[in-house]
């Protein structure tokens, strides 16, 4: 054990401490990886020391490193060494973090950090919330406690209002729930890829002369495509006037709020109903990292809690909480403990730190951007998002792409905004210098010019 161990800790050691001399990560084409990788498994065992040579010579360099110093992708999975500790502890000891009788030490440190994310927010004491995989199971979690809350069983005529900038977890979720796609209205953002306040009462007022029940609007604190956030004063205020339900997805930006930068962007952020907040985003943990926070807890409760035979002896005792009542898994790992672990030896600070500098290298690139020739800002640095384009020509930013994969240095996707092709640049890794983004775009700036 501890030679395997130790064998693996080396591994992981020389990843944080070399990965910068690397590159980005690489895609292996479908038919050629599979050749390579896919083997039966074997009737007799294997030394797990040619096991593991194996995983760093086929498996580890073949996926894109997210956490890359210049994996500007997406969003980027900047995670940390304290972290991965964390992870192997709780995997280690398979701590059960389903039951206060299963797991009561790991509920307890679960309800503490959640606590740390309420007060973060400016949430009221009856707050509350669990972690869960990520931002696509924490808007799941949260929309299905919204429609329990405010429509019960009954769905039929309900309507839900967001923007064409919402995450499609958000889309995918509201069906898994059962709602149609008749039942969305999803509004055009405005110039800034804002959900528009008065497009919204418009389509409110309209569906409920049409005698439909409007009963959920979906803000967002920090799209993924730009870093945009949704006027969440506003929204609160026009959604406490019509009685909806208000759900932000802030699974890529929320976790801002603890700084100063972002604590002033997301103003309103408190008075939502439901957040979904990823750490395994902003807040530097690995994956499976998001979180999701409701306004009321009692909501999430009534919306998950069931109480079969078999489960007698957890629920008891009513002082105990069990994280499976809030939410749709009952085994589930120890999450908790990965933040709490690098929130603890890091401090509060350099978390607030580390947030602020992913502002600064989308307000660095997008400075960088401006002085090269044939590059267009499509839209400026936000919440450590900035997006751009070379030429006019949408083929040549999918063209960049696949020059830049195939280059290894650094990596960043595409997407469309307002039906241009554009690039983007995503800048929350903490490791990333001024540097790394300079000789990104010189790269970009020379494939373009071809
Ligand atoms: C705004 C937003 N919401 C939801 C998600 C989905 O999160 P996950 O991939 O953790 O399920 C993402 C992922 O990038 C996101 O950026």
């Amino acid at each position: 054990m501890q030679r395997l161990g130790y064998r693996v800790v080396d591994i992981l050691v020389q990843h944080f401490a070399g990965m910068r001399d690397g590159p980005v990560g690489a895609k292996g084409a479908p038919d050629e990886l599979m050749a390579r990788l896919s083997r039966p498994p074997p009737e007799t065992p294997t030394d797990p020391h040619a096991l593991l040579a194996h995983l760093e010579k086929e498996v580890f360099p073949n996926n894109l490193h997210v956490d890359h110093p210049r994996f500007f992708a997406f969003v980027p999975g900047p995670g940390n060494f304290v972290s991965t500790m964390a992870d192997t502890l709780a995997a280690g000891f398979n701590v059960f973090n389903g039951t206060w009788l299963g797991g009561s030490a790991a509920a307890a440190i679960e309800l503490t950090v959640i606590d740390w994310f309420r007060r973060f927010c400016g949430f009221p004491e009856t707050a509350g919330g669990l972690f869960v995989s990520g931002g696509s199971a924490a808007n799941l979690t949260a929309l299905h406690a919204a429609r329990c809350a405010r429509l019960g069983d009954r769905i039929e005529g309900a309507t839900i209002y967001f923007s064409d900038q919402t995450h499609y977890s958000v889309e995918r979720a509201l069906r898994v729930v059962g709602f149609a796609r008749e039942q969305f209205r999803k509004i055009p953002s405005d110039d800034r890829f804002r959900l528009p306040l008065e497009s919204l009462r418009e389509a409110i007022r309209a569906d409920k002369n049409a005698g439909l029940r409007p009963f959920c609007v979906v803000a967002n604190a920090g799209t993924t495509n730009t870093g945009a956030v949704d006027p969440l004063s506003g929204l609160a205020d026009l959604c406490a006037a019509e009685g909806l339900w208000l759900h932000a997805d802030g699974a890529y930006g929320a976790a801002a709020i603890i700084c100063q930068r972002g604590r002033e962007k997301l103003r309103g952020l408190e008075r939502v109903d439901s957040l979904s907040l990823d750490p395994h985003k902003w807040l530097f943990q690995p994956f499976e990292c998001g979180c999701v926070l409701a306004r009321d807890a009692a909501h999430l409760k009534s919306a998950f809690q069931l109480m079969p035979e078999y489960m007698r002896d957890v629920h008891r005792n009513t002082a105990e909480t069990n994280p499976a009542d809030y939410g749709i898994q009952l085994s589930r790992g120890f999450r908790a403990l990965k933040v709490w672990l690098s929130m603890n030896t890091f401090g509060l600070a350099a978390f607030r730190d580390a947030i602020t500098r992913g502002f600064e290298l989308a307000e660095f690139a997008e400075r960088e951007l401006r002085t090269r020739h044939n590059c267009e800002i499509l839209s400026p640095a936000e919440m450590g998002i900035v997006a751009f384009r070379f030429g006019n020509d949408d083929a040549l930013q999918t063209k960049l792409v696949d020059l830049m994969l195939r280059d290894r240095f650094a990596f960043l996707t595409s997407t469309t905004l307002k039906g241009v092709t554009a690039l983007r640049l995503c800048t929350i890794n903490p490791r990333t210098t001024e540097d790394d983004i300079s000789q990104t775009i010189d790269r970009l700036e020379k494939f373009a010019a071809g």
